[in-house]
This record gives structure tokens, C-alpha cells and sequence, in this order.
């Protein structure tokens, strides 16, 4: 192991400043991690919408479940315990019609078709802790539990409704909701204005739930709550909405019409509305109705925007009727649309996302989706972009600038060299110029700047701050050209250590903060680098200990193995996607 024999013993002024700097930031994230992590929220509770088995996965669906996943790895990391669940919803007319149609028996229809989505989460890192389905056992009794305790409330009643419903949305419409269109074959017909899917006219006996009672206080719910509802476009949607008429809902269809589904406690002729019995897939995992506290305190929906209405206005007043907590927040996102175009089958546009994880690697899929989708508005997905943004982002610019680190040329000993205060300050005879200086700053508030767009989920902000400190850094060393440095001058090899070891801190930042959204490409950055475990947490990352006059653990330490590149660069040609192997 060498030791670096220039310790600084005092520092410039500049040093000074730096310092003083970075005291005040480091405080702040101090201060603003310790509200975080040591009040009483040490839980934490994410869901994504349950999915409908009636087709394959597409990337829509995944996009949910990686911003879900992307959420609860960054709350572990914090040190919370984290709840992550998803899972497949199986009940319903449209359930029922698909099954039908593939002429399966609809349990087994909907077994086949969870388990594609299961597959899909597993090959693309999707580390839920509970997977749901709505067929099974614990979730009817958690329905039938809720549903009693609406009835008993009075606020079930039986009426009979005649409206417009649309069986691809599940969802009851008011004629302003309605439009006319044509079908494939010229036939007018009438659709949703807001999906585009058909409606159809329908007058049925059935439970009707009191909504329309529940008006003022959801309004006093989102006017208290500023944040309920994120990005706050989409709270304003909804005070819109609610602002219109809020009619009773119809919550069960005959059981002639509907068999898939659960059965009203006490009627066996109706079946339960599929979007009650799909909310409470939240409470089920929660362990309702004896154990949902501890979870249901603290619960967090991820939802796209077409299911707002369902998750903003439904669900809270079914949980204010059965006099349960609303949840702390309903994070949306927009969708993603293949060449300006909705993705549909009609279209023959649908991604399949997993064919696109082995095209682009799973990793690479997930940044892409993380670091172009915007939840305020709708992105558009071409194979093109994915492949521009990867190579220029993961393949050159984060791998490119681990490989010059880590070269055997410029680290021969393959270690974490030296870091020598006297060598940085410009006015001790050290080289550093001011712009180095400003990366050293940028990186040290890098922490803080991506804690705050994870904790608001705008990943694309949080991966544009790290992505623009990897080009500082990689420009810091494109400055300095370490390569040209004497390594027989004992000057010169101190300045070329101090070089390549802030570029390593550096890169042990990215590392620890890319790990939500590319956990397989930070492992192995981070293992490269020598980072243990155990030292890959948010709370303990310390950037750059030497600055401080602190020990670094790292100084001196070996560097892990060589696996190879950190990202394959993509080839562009249509019909060979895959990686460029690691020799090319
Ligand atoms: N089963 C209901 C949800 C019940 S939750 C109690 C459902 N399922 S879904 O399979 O149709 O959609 C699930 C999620 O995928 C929704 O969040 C939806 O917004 C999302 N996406 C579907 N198409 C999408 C895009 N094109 N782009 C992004 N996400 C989209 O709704």
C-alpha cells in the first residue's frame, strides 16, 4: 500500500471556501436526511396498479412497476423498511370475456397470464415484496370484510342504474363522457370521449355506493393536502372533477351478466363491482382487516393517469365511508407512445417489454424509461432514442469514464490511490483549476439534489443531475490528461494519483445513487471500485473524506475484479439488435 507523504498540514484559501461551502450544504442534507430517516416514518409503503390478465404485459405496465421499484430500492437504501407490492387483477367482465374467447377455463386463463407478468418483473429487477392476486383467498375475505362494513354503515343501498359503461375501462359514465364515433366496419357506435373504448347502454338492479355524500370531504381532503395527488396538474384534474356532478356508484352487476368475480356477501345474485374489489388489493396486502395499520399509514399508489379518476375520487371515498386513513400519497405518470401514437393491438404498435429488456438489457430499458419519462406528460418510445441515449449516457460516458480510472495504464497498482491535499489547491503549487473546484461542489450536493426528484419520483430530473456531474468529472480528467503525467517524477505521479482518486469518489457517488434505477450496472460499478455491501448506503456516503482532513476507508484499498465493460455500447443496425460484445 502507498501512502501519500504530502498531507496537507494547512489550507489555501480557496481549500477554506470550499470548505465553508460544503460545511453548509453537508448540514443541510444532514439535517434534511435526519428528518427523513429517524422520525417515526421508518416504514414505507408503495404499490403499483394491479394489472389486468385479459392481455400480455406491455411497457406501460413496466413503466408503472419501475417507478414503483426505482421508489422502494431508494427507500431502502435510506434505511426505511420498505413494502413493495404489485400483482394481477383477474376479476371482471373483460377478465371474463377474454377468457371465454381463448377458451380456457378463467382461473386458468388468469394463472397463465399472471404468471407472464411475474416472469416479466423477475427478468427486469423488479424486487416487489408481495404479489397479489385478486382470485386468491386473503384477498376475497379482505373485500368481503370491507364490503360489510360500507353495508353496515348504510352506505351500500340496493337501486337499480342506467347509464353508459364501458367493459374495456370497467367504468360507469355520465353522458357528457360519451361521444359518437364508427366502428371498424362504419357502424356508429358510442365511446368514451377520454379512452376511446366503446360504451355501451346498460339498466341493471344492483348496489349502488353513496359517492355523490362524499363530495365535500374529498375537496377538504386535497385542499388540506397540497400534495396528495403528484405532479399537482393532476390534483387540479380532480378538484375539476369534483366540481362536476358526483352521481352515487353502481358497486355490483348481476351475477346472469357476471360470474367472474366475488359474490356480495349475502346476495347470490350479484357479483362485486371489479374496480371495488381491485382497490382493496391495497388493503389485502396491507393485512386488512386485523393487521393493515402499521402499512396502511404509510401507503404510496403509483398509478398512470387513465386510472386517476378510479384512484382519486372512488378509493378515497370507500375509505373515508369504512373509516380508514387515506393514503399518503397517488404519485401519476403519464404514458408512453410509440411514434406519437397511442399503443394499442389495433395499431399492431404494443412494446413488448420483454423482448425490449433483452434487446436493450434490463438495465438499460429501465434508465431509458426512467430518465426520458416525464409524469407531468406523455413520452414517446422508439428504439432509436433508447439506443442514442444509452450509448451516449451508460455506454461512453459513465463506462467510459470507469475504464479510463480504472486502465491498467493509468492504474497500475489497480488500487484506490492516494488523494494529496496539497496537490489540489491551486496556490500551493497543486494544479486543480476553478472548475474543478465547481465539480467537487456539484458533487458533493449531487446526494441532495437526486434525494429530493427521488422523493418527488422525478427520476428524469434526479438521472439529468448525476448524468451532467459524469461529464464534470469526465471532463476533469480530460483537463488534466493524466496520461501525459511523469510517473517517475514524484510531483507529477501525486498529481495523477490525486486525479484519479477524486474521479474514483466520484464515481462511488453515481454508483450508490444509480443503484434504484440500474441495480445491476451500480453493483457492478461499485464492485469494481472495491465499495463493499455494506458500504453502498445513501446515509453513509461520504464523498470525498480527504477534503475534510478525514481518513478515506477507501485510500489504498484494491480494486474488485475486472468484469469487463460497464455497459456494451448498442449497435444501430434494425435487424441486429443487441450489444456490441465487450472486445469490440
Ligand atoms: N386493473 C387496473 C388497475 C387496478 S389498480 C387497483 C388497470 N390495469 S391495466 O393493466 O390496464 O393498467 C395498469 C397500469 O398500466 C396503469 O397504471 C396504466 O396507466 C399503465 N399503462 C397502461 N398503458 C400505458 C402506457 N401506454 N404508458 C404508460 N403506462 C400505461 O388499469
Amino acid at each position: 500500500m502507498r501512502v501519500c507523504s504530502l498531507f496537507a498540514s494547512r489550507s489555501c484559501h480557496i481549500f477554506r471556501s470550499l470548505q465553508n461551502t460544503l460545511v453548509s450544504s453537508s448540514t443541510r442534507i444532514a439535517a434534511v436526511r435526519c428528518s427523513v430517516t429517524c422520525n417515526e416514518k421508518s416504514v414505507y409503503y408503495v404499490t403499483t396498479p394491479i394489472f389486468y390478465v385479459n392481455a400480455s404485459p406491455h411497457l406501460g405496465h413496466l413503466y408503472s412497476a419501475v417507478i414503483a421499484d426505482c421508489s422502494h430500492r431508494y427507500k431502502q437504501l435510506q434505511g426505511f423498511n420498505s413494502k413493495f407490492a404489485t400483482g394481477t387483477d383477474e376479476h371482471g367482465l373483460k377478465v371474463q370475456q377474454a377468457a371465454e374467447a381463448a377458451g380456457k377455463q378463467p382461473l386458468t386463463f388468469c394463472t397463465e397470464v399472471s404468471e407472464r407478468f411475474e416472469h416479466l418483473f423477475r427478468s427486469c429487477s423488479i424486487s416487489h415484496t408481495d404479489y397479489i392476486r385478486t382470485t386468491e383467498l386473503r384477498h376475497r375475505q379482505a373485500v368481503e370484510h370491507f364490503w360489510s362494513v360500507l353495508w353496515n354503515k348504510r352506505l351500500i343501498y340496493k337501486g337499480s342504474y342506467e347509464g353508459w359503461y364501458s367493459t374495456q375501462d370497467e367504468s360507469f359514465l355520465t353522458p357528457s363522457q360519451v361521444g359518437d364515433a364508427l366502428d371498424s366496419s362504419g357502424n356508429e357506435i358510442k365511446v368514451s370521449l377520454e379512452s376511446g373504448h366503446k360504451v355501451e347502454w346498460m339498466k341493471e338492479e344492483n348496489y349502488m355506493f353513496r359517492l355523490s355524500a362524499f363530495r365535500s370531504q374529498l375537496l377538504d381532503w386535497l385542499r388540506g393536502n397540497p400534495k396528495a395527488i403528484q405532479p399537482e396538474r393532476f390534483q387540479q384534474a380532480v378538484l375539476q372533477w369534483l366540481q362536476e356532478d358526483l352521481p352515487d356508484l353502481s358497486v355490483s352487476r348481476q351475477r346472469s351478466r357476471l360470474q367472474w368475480g366475488i359474490q356480495v356477501p349475502g346476495d347470490a345474485n350479484q357479483t362485486i363491482y371489479v374496480w371495488l374489489d381491485a382497490l382493496v388489493n391495497y388493503l389485502s396486502v396491507a393485512g386488512y382487516p386485523d393487521h393493515h395499520d402499521r402499512w396502511w399509514s404509510v401507503a404510496h399508489h403509483i398509478i398512470g393517469k387513465d386510472i386517476l379518476k378510479f384512484h382519486a375520487i372512488y378509493w378515497p371515498a370507500f375509505l373515508l365511508g369504512a373509516g380508514l386513513r387515506l393514503p399518503q400519497a397517488i404519485h401519476v405518470h403519464s404514458h408512453w407512445t410509440v411514434r406519437g401514437k397511442k399503443m394499442s393491438k389495433s395499431l399492431g404498435n404494443v412494446i413488448d417489454p420483454l423482448e425490449h429488456s433483452r434487446m436493450f438489457t434490463t438495465d438499460g430499458l429501465r434508465y431509458f424509461l426512467l430518465r426520458q419519462g416525464v409524469p407531468e406528460s406523455d413520452c414517446d418510445y422508439t428504439e432509436e432514442k433508447v439506443i442514442k441515449l444509452l450509448n451516449a449516457e451508460l455506454a461512453d460516458s459513465l463506462g467510459g469514464l470507469l475504464n479510463r480510472c480504472t486502465a491498467a495504464a493509468l492504474n497500475p497498482a489497480q488500487v484506490y490511490p492516494c488523494f494529496c491535499p496539497q496537490a489540489f489547491p491551486r496556490d500551493q503549487g497543486g494544479r486543480a483549476a476553478a472548475e474543478d473546484y465547481r465539480m467537487l461542489e456539484a458533487v458533493r450536493n449531487l446526494p441532495f439534489v437526486v434525494e429530493r426528484h427521488y422523493e418527488s419520483m422525478h427520476f428524469y430530473k434526479a438521472l439529468e443531475a448525476i448524468s451532467a456531474c459524469v461529464r464534470q468529472t469526465n471532463g476533469f480528467v480530460q483537463r488534466h490528461a493524466p496520461w501525459k503525467l511523469d510517473r517517475t517524477d514524484g510531483k507529477d505521479l501525486r498529481w495523477l494519483d490525486t486525479i484519479i482518486h477524486v474521479s474514483l469518489e466520484c464515481m462511488r457517488v453515481y454508483g450508490t445513487l444509480l443503484q434504484p434505477v440500474v441495480p445491476e450496472i451500480s453493483d457492478k460499478l461499485l464492485t469494481r471500485l472495491g465499495v463493499r455491501p455494506d458500504e453502498r448506503s445513501f446515509e453513509t456516503l461520504d464523498f470525498l473524506p480527504h477534503l475534510w482532513q478525514r481518513d478515506s476507508p477507501f485510500e489504498g484499498r484494491a480494486l474488485g475484479t475486472d468484469t469487463g465493460v460497464l455497459f456494451s455500447r448498442l449497435e444501430t443496425l434494425r435487424t441486429h439488435w443487441r450489444a456490441v460484445p465487450a472486445a469490440a
